[in-house]
């Protein structure tokens, strides 16, 4: 399996996962053998990279499966939109399938893994999504119990909403905001505070992440200037995957990192923005090299990631004597990733 751009894609080749349209339907599924077709509607859809084989294959990297990743993303979308429209706020959709999420990653050895199928109109719940992901294996390798994994994943997922409460021409705008714009962006975190305090079967301690995933360890964060202990540890959790996501998701106003990248430039901005611990945390719950990802090996050879665990990467080499073969490395093994290449 390889992560491509799509300019680079012939016909023929397998899609090995899924595309999801924002609504969490399948719009290409995997397995597919692509045509020159489906690659011009792709485009066309404005995405830009795709998970390609020469053999359809089967590949959970996450340990979420697609139709649970599929539901979440749908349920997620439902009460965004709910929001936006001031609607009634049902969240029993989106309760049921966190407890498909944290069984699916309690029952599997997983580091978030995944390299984005995006394109520029699924960027909110994508996001949103993705930053529960993240914090739930946080919240599995911190060992925190069932019950607060739920708690914790519902608020990362649902950290957002309070961004449905403010205009459209501010949320959508591309490049910088001006000062009066931002200064409203700034109280999202309070309006999906509000959104999810008392809501039937949402934890108060969810819609406290909604409230407190801006602030950060030294007081400088927003909306209160909450420092340090002040913070709740679901809270902590969550802005450490959510600025880890949008350095590597990337917007148009911003460099997109690479995953190695943004956890380097995290750690960096830790202790004064970030709890270290969560930090590390963060690093030993997300892969430096996904899955797909083209490497330079300090051998010289260029290697493709096929797996990662929380030990270990495997390559298969792509140049040189042992182009074919798989090799696993781990920690302190003399054959190293050297970077990144694509
Ligand atoms: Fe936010």
């Amino acid at each position: 399996m390889r992560y491509l751009p799509l300019d680079e894609i012939e016909e023929g080749m397998f899609l090995a996962r899924s595309v999801f349209g924002e609504d969490g339907r399948t719009l290409l599924a995997r397995g597919v053998k692509l045509t020159k077709n489906y690659l011009r509607e792709l485009k066309a859809l404005n995405y830009t990279h795709l998970f390609v084989g020469d053999r359809p294959e089967e590949v959970e990297v996450n340990g979420i499966s697609e139709q649970t990743y599929s539901q979440v993303l749908r349920s997620v979308r439902g009460v965004f939109l709910s929001a936006a429209k001031n609607q009634n706020l049902d969240f029993k959709e989106v309760l049921d399938v966190v407890d498909f999420m944290v069984d699916e990653v309690l029952n599997a050895d997983v580091m978030y893994n995944m390299l984005d199928i995006k394109n520029h109109d699924n960027y909110t719940y994508l996001h949103s999504v993705k930053v529960g992901i993240i914090a739930l294996i946080m919240g599995k390798n911190l060992g925190l119990a069932r019950k607060q994994l739920k708690e914790l994943t519902v608020g990362a997922l649902l950290h957002d909403i309070g961004k449905m409460c403010i205009e459209n021409t501010i949320l959508k705008k591309r490049g910088h905001l001006t000062y009066q714009e931002y200064e409203k962006m700034r109280d999202h975190p309070k309006y999906g505070f509000e959104i999810l305090r008392g809501a039937p079967g949402v934890n108060l301690l969810s819609a406290h992440v909604a409230y407190q995933h801006h602030e950060r360890e030294d007081g400088s964060g927003y909306p209160r200037g909450l420092n340090g202990d002040q913070i709740h540890l679901y809270a902590k959790i969550v802005m450490a995957a959510d600025s880890y996501d949008a350095m590597t998701l990337g917007r148009s106003y911003r460099r997109t990192l690479w995953n190695h990248e943004a956890l380097a430039q995290l750690a960096a901005e830790a202790p004064e923005k970030y709890d270290p611990k969560m930090i590390k945390l963060l690093a030993q719950s997300v892969a430096s090299y996904p899955v797909g990802s083209v490497v330079l090996l300090n051998n010289l050879e260029v290697g493709l990631v096929t797996a990662v665990t929380r030990s270990s990467v495997e390559i298969e080499f792509l140049t040189g004597a042992d182009k074919g073969q798989r090799v696993t490395i781990r920690a302190n093994d003399l054959l190293k990733v050297e970077r990144r290449l694509s």
